[in-house]
This record gives structure tokens, C-alpha cells and sequence, in this order.
């Protein structure tokens, strides 16, 4: 099972990720989590050049071109092995953040990001994806609450966020099979129990399928 996590910065993804793996572990699954961009040697370097703050000049291909290879090399060393090995995979952000942040965001052609996430993934697509729901106004009032050092792209302006929010709500609506939408203002406690309700229920109907 390959389960991902949207939405925008602070909306309680890794929090989220973190409880999801412990239930897995109570429940003897063999479960791993990785996060975007990072997860193998190579993709963190590209993660550190993506983030810096430094890198003011960068095009909105380039950031597209660099989160896919990123993407590619984590799909390819680590995702897809442990798949094959019956692992649940968690992922902080996969190819939607792409489709949220450099194309409803930024001004990269839907298409040639449609095209490019379906070849960085080798179409590997995943079964569940958890869309946490903020706005961009919660989102900055929690940095300002744990006062986290932005990176580059957190430095973007709040109508490229509101732009990002919006097209990630289009993106679930287009998928509602695989997306699961979730209001990330509930308490940590309530998103768990959701979660977890999802969970089992794509389980059962994908055990009445076979
Ligand atoms: P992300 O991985 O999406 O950036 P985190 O899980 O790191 O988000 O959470 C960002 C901050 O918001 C943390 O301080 C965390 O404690 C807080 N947080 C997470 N979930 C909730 C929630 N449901 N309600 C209020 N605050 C939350
Ligand atoms: P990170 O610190 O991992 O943010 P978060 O904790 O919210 O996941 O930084 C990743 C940043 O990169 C985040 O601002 C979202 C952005 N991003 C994209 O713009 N496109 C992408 O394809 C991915 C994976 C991330």
C-alpha cells in the first residue's frame, strides 16, 4: 500500500505521517516514511538546492524539472523496493505537490507536468492520498506560533499560496477515488481517527474487489 500527503506547508502532514506509522507498527505492519523532496543521498542534494534561500534566480521549469528528479530517484531507490518487498510506503508530498505548487501556482503547462510526473514515477500512482486542508492564513499563524526559518519557496507570495490551495482542492476533485480531503484545523486527534476510518475502509473494498 502506498499512501501519500498533501497540502500546503504546516498543515500537519509529518505530524500525521508520524501517528499513521506508529498505528502501523502497534498493528506488526512493516511500514516505512519518506518525505519530499529528500529520502536518498542524491535527492536531499536536490532538496537543499531547491530550498535555498540563496537560489533567487530560479525558474519555475528548473523547480519543476528538479522536484521530479528528486522524485525519480527516491520513486525508483527506495518507493518502489519496498513496495515490492509488501512495505506500506508513506510519503510526505509525491507528484500532486508538482501539480499544486509549480503548476496551479507557478507556470509550468499542466500538461507537460501531467506528462513529466507519469515519467519521473515510472506511472506509479498511489493508493491512497490524504489532503490536509488549511488555509494559508492558518498556515501563518502556526510559523509565527513555532517561528520556523522560511526556505525559498515558503518565501512566495500569498496569492501564488492561495493559487496552490485552490488547485490542490481542483486536483482531489478530479480524483475522488484516490483522495481523501480532510479539514486540518480538527484537532491532531480527530485528522488521526479519520485517517485511520479511510484507511480501513479502502482496505475492505479493495479485499471485496478481489
Ligand atoms: P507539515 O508537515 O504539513 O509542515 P507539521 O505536522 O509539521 O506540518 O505541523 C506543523 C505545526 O502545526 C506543528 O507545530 C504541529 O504541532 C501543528 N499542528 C499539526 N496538526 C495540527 C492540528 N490538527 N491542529 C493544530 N496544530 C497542528
Ligand atoms: P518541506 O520543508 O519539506 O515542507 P513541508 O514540511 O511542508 O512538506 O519543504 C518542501 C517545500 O517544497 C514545500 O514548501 C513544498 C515545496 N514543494 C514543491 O513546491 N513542489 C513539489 O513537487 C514538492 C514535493 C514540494
Amino acid at each position: 500500500m502506498f499512501i501519500t500527503f498533501e497540502g500546503i506547508d504546516l498543515s500537519g502532514k509529518s505530524t500525521q505521517i508520524r501517528l499513521l506509522k506508529e498505528y502501523f507498527e502497534s498493528e506488526k505492519k512493516k511500514v516505512i516514511s519518506v518525505r519530499e523532496p529528500g529520502g536518498t543521498v542524491i535527492s536531499e542534494k536536490i532538496r537543499d538546492i531547491l530550498l535555498d534561500k540563496k537560489h533567487l534566480k530560479m525558474k519555475d521549469l528548473t523547480e519543476f524539472l528538479l522536484f521530479s528528479a528528486s522524485r525519480q530517484q527516491l520513486t525508483e531507490e527506495i518507493i518502489i523496493p519496498h513496495l515490492r518487498k509488501n512495505f506500506i510506503v508513506l510519503c510526505d508530498r509525491y507528484y500532486d505537490s508538482s501539480t499544486a505548487y509549480q503548476g496551479y501556482g507557478g507556470k509550468v503547462d499542466l500538461k507537460i507536468i501531467k506528462s513529466i510526473n507519469k515519467t519521473a514515477t515510472g506511472h506509479l500512482v498511489p493508493d491512497l492520498t490524504f489532503l490536509i486542508h488549511i488555509s494559508i492564513e492558518e498556515s501563518i499563524r502556526r510559523k509565527k506560533l513555532i517561528k520556523k526559518n522560511e526556505d525559498r519557496i515558503e518565501r512566495k507570495t500569498i496569492s501564488y499560496f492561495n493559487k496552490v490551495t485552490d488547485g490542490y482542492l481542483k486536483i482531489a476533485k478530479n480524483d475522488k477515488d484516490r483522495f481523501v480531503v480532510i479539514d486540518g484545523t480538527l484537532s491532531k486527534e480527530e485528522i488521526r481517527s479519520m485517517i485511520i476510518l479511510s484507511i480501513k475502509n479502502f482496505s475492505k473494498k479493495s479485499k471485496s474487489k478481489k
